[in-house]
């Protein structure tokens, strides 16, 4: 029997010598399997000995060794809520957000504002019906010019300095010429937008020998003057703002009649007079009309039934004035410290 307190002592010891060492919760049941285990513990096996023990020394043993097991399951549950707690404690510095610091940086790309004026132009339009038709940049003087009412004495030629390649193929100088494309394969109604790049020989602080264009067409029956009014104002208050509208002033091109410049309420003065309006209240956006009968008529399509409305809108112009651009060179050269900067 007293050897058998002995070895309850020294278990005891180890146990809490053992306990010294213990850094985890892992190690904590690791060790506490070590001595509590039914079959393989140490303390388990203890009651295993129950069999060579005098039969009036029973009793004392097993309650000896049932104090044993209580007093070590409650050291152990006590360092293991120890252990846990700290635990969780680490758990929370490492996972600990700094919400101060300054977010990493992504880099990210952005469309060219040509393209991106052009993309809206044709959000606006697409969602009154229009369809995309792109021509091409080499046309023949017939396209460019003659079918739009500008044969080749006409006075109107010198609007615009072409570069031609041989006398009948020229780099196309305005996209109307997508107009007779359309005109000469489709039946009205017709409802198109033609972007794309033209070529004039021009070259200073607005204007480049390479620019780009969108033309609007519309062929059906009693169109007029207000339905092209209508558009144009849906379209600058998209590009430009709320509260922007359009005035129409009369102008000239062959192609259409009449013809009219359009312009809008200054966006940056609301019409009072600035520097951009230059005192005026209104900036000259794009140019405009009721197609001419004699343009309906060399497509084919009857002057009597039907009218049309044209339009056709400088997009370097646009995206200078929605964004404050004042050289035209700033748009081809491809400087990213610009084109960073312009993001819609
Ligand atoms: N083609 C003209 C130009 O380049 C712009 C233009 C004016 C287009 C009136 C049109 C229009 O369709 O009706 O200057």
């Amino acid at each position: 029997m007293q050897e058998l307190n002995h070895k309850l002592a020294e278990i005891k010891q180890e146990i809490l010598d053992g306990m010294e060492q213990l850094e985890s919760s892992k190690e904590v049941y690791e060790f506490k399997k070590s001595y509590l285990d039914s079959k393989k513990g140490k303390i388990g096996q203890l009651m295993k000995e129950m069999r060579n023990i005098a039969p009036e020394n029973r009793a004392a043993y097993g309650k000896s060794v049932n104090e044993l097991k209580e007093w070590a399951t409650a050291c152990f549950e006590e360092l293991d809520v120890k252990l846990k707690a700290k635990e969780l404690q680490q758990r929370y510095e490492n996972e600990k957000i700094d919400i101060t610091m300054p977010a990493v940086k992504k880099t990210k790309g952005n469309l060219h504002p040509i393209t991106q004026v052009r993309n809206q132009l044709i959000d606006v339009f697409s969602s009154m019906g229009f369809e995309v038709f792109e021509g091409t940049e080499i046309e023949t003087d017939y396209y460019n010019f003659t079918a739009l009412n500008t044969p080749q004495d006409h006075p109107a030629r010198d609007m615009q300095d072409t570069f031609y390649l041989s006398p009948e193929f020229l780099l196309r100088t305005q996209t109307s010429a997508g107009q007779i494309h359309v005109m000469e394969n489709r039946k009205p109604p017709i409802k198109i937008l033609s972007p794309g790049k033209v070529f004039r020989s021009d070259d200073d602080a607005t204007h480049s020998p390479m620019f780009t264009q969108m033309e609007g067409l519309v062929v059906d029956k009693g169109i007029t003057l207000c339905d092209l009014k209508g558009m144009l104002d849906v379209l600058v208050q998209k590009i430009y703002g709320e509260g922007t509208t359009t005035r129409l002033r009369p102008s000239y091109f062959p192609f259409t009649e009449p013809s009219v410049e359009v312009d809008c309420s200054c966006f940056a003065c609301g019409g009072k007079g600035c520097k951009l309006c230059k005192g005026t209240g209104w900036i000259e956006v794009l140019g405009a009309g009721i197609v001419n009968k004699k343009v309906l008529e060399n497509c084919g399509i009857d002057s009597e039934e039907y009218s049309g409305l044209a339009f056709g809108i400088g997009i370097e112009r646009t995206a200078m004035l929605k964004y404050g651009i004042n050289n035209i060179k700033l748009l081809f050269e491809s400087d990213l410290r610009v084109l960073e900067q312009i993001d819609d």
